[in-house]
């Protein structure tokens, strides 16, 4: 009985040794932090974010190196002006172990510089604003969607194989001014000339005066960034203002998501994008299908920018056998992450911004469809990051 007690005693300990050479962290849940909009325009990129982002989770029974992933979920309602307080919420408040968000540039830029100043780890799965892997780039910040400049710049290649001068359109806030300087470079750079910039504030969605005004200046085409259910408003405008057939619209996102809403107002439309409805690769297809068993309908690529963050994160935590506080070990295995997305290969540059292929699609039915490649593997410049 006394050799059986001695010998339980000495097992009891062994386990609480191994348990304390694994870390406290090894039993506790690993914390996401979503800070996403669930209201007002881009409610649904939210959604979808949030849809991707769960199921690479679900993919692995809701685990990560054997830690179960819990969510803090927090509606930012793309306000810039409540980020600071929203994001620190999160960080101090919650305890988040990685801050994911968001898609308005403007409150992503103040995450970031919560996540900097905090050392947070943040994984951006929309938010275009160059600046976050440019001059605010910092070793624990990490983007899976694009750069504003990386959209444009697909967008004014394209144009500029088949038109000469442009109009662009656009909401005056970094999105819109970054993604309209992107397209201006690669457009002009071609040989094209943007001949008048036409802008409104974000989330405003009278494009009346604009469209009278392109009716006048009479471009070969015409550019444009709004996004959400904005580009369903700009589609049908356009088109009962009978310019859809004289002047050809593009855009990046114009037709991402909501081509069902938008209807014969869309149909035929090109755009540039990193992800392309139906791209033959058995990953898309499985993630097509995932998806849509998950959620009842297609993904699109807000649900891919989910789903990406989401294999970014693992590839890091699975580096370090689920040990948050090994932050280097963690972010090398990020930044040389290979991931097979359901966009195609994707990487990472110096500056932690994805580089991967611009596709041009055109709106065909309820699908955006690949007929061709705008640019392939395509880094963004990045000149200011210093890390
Ligand atoms: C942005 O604010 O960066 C953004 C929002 C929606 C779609 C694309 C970019």
């Amino acid at each position: 009985m006394q050799i059986r007690n001695n010998f339980s005693v000495r097992l009891l300990m062994t386990a609480a040794l191994t348990v304390a050479a694994m870390g406290a962290y090894a039993s506790e849940n690993v914390k996401v932090g979503l800070m996403l909009p669930y209201s007002g325009t881009f409610a649904e990129l939210g959604q979808n974010i949030t849809n991707g982002f769960k199921l690479a989770i679900e993919e692995k029974d809701g685990k990560i190196a054997g830690r179960t992933v819990e969510y803090v979920e927090l509606d930012d309602e793309s306000a810039p002006a409540k980020a600071n307080e929203n994001a620190n919420r999160l960080i101090r408040r919650d305890k988040v172990d990685v801050l994911v968000g968001t898609v308005h540039s403007g409150v992503a830029l103040t995450m970031a510089r919560v996540a900097k100043n905090t050392g947070t780890l943040m994984i951006i799965p929309n938010a275009g604003a160059d600046e976050l892997t440019g001059a605010l780039c910092a070793p624990n910040i990490f983007r899976a969607s694009f750069s504003n400049w990386q959209v444009g710049y697909a967008v004014g290649a394209l144009m500029a194989q088949k038109h000469k001068t442009a109009v662009s359109l656009a909401w005056n806030y970094a999105a819109g001014d970054e993604q309209t300087a992107g397209f201006k470079e690669a457009f002009e750079k071609r040989g094209g000339k943007v001949i008048r910039h036409l802008s409104l504030p974000f989330p405003n969605t009278e494009f009346q005066p604009l469209l009278t005004q392109i009716a006048t200046i009479q471009p070969d085409a015409v550019y444009s960034f709004v996004a959400g259910a904005a580009q369903v408003k700009l589609t049908q405008d356009y088109h009962a203002a009978g310019l859809k057939d004289r002047i050809p619209l593009y855009g990046a996102f114009l037709t991402e998501g909501t081509l069902e809403a938008q209807g014969p107002s869309a149909q035929g439309m090109l755009t540039a994008l990193h992800y392309a409805d139906g791209l033959d690769t058995p990953k898309n297809k499985a993630f097509i299908e995932a998806y849509k068993k998950s959620h009842g309908e297609a993904p699109d690529v807000f649900a891919v920018q989910g789903y990406d963050s989401a294999q970014l994160f693992i590839a890091g935590l699975e580096a370090v056998d689920g040990d948050t506080s090994k932050k280097e070990e963690m972010i090398q295995a990020m930044q040389s992450a290979e991931l097979d997305s359901p966009r195609g290969p994707l990487s990472f540059s110096e500056s932690h911004n994805p580089v991967m292929n611009m596709y041009i699609r055109e709106a065909r039915g309820d699908q955006n469809v690949m007929v061709g490649m705008a640019v392939e593997a395509l880094a963004d410049p990045s000149p200011d990051c210093e890390m």
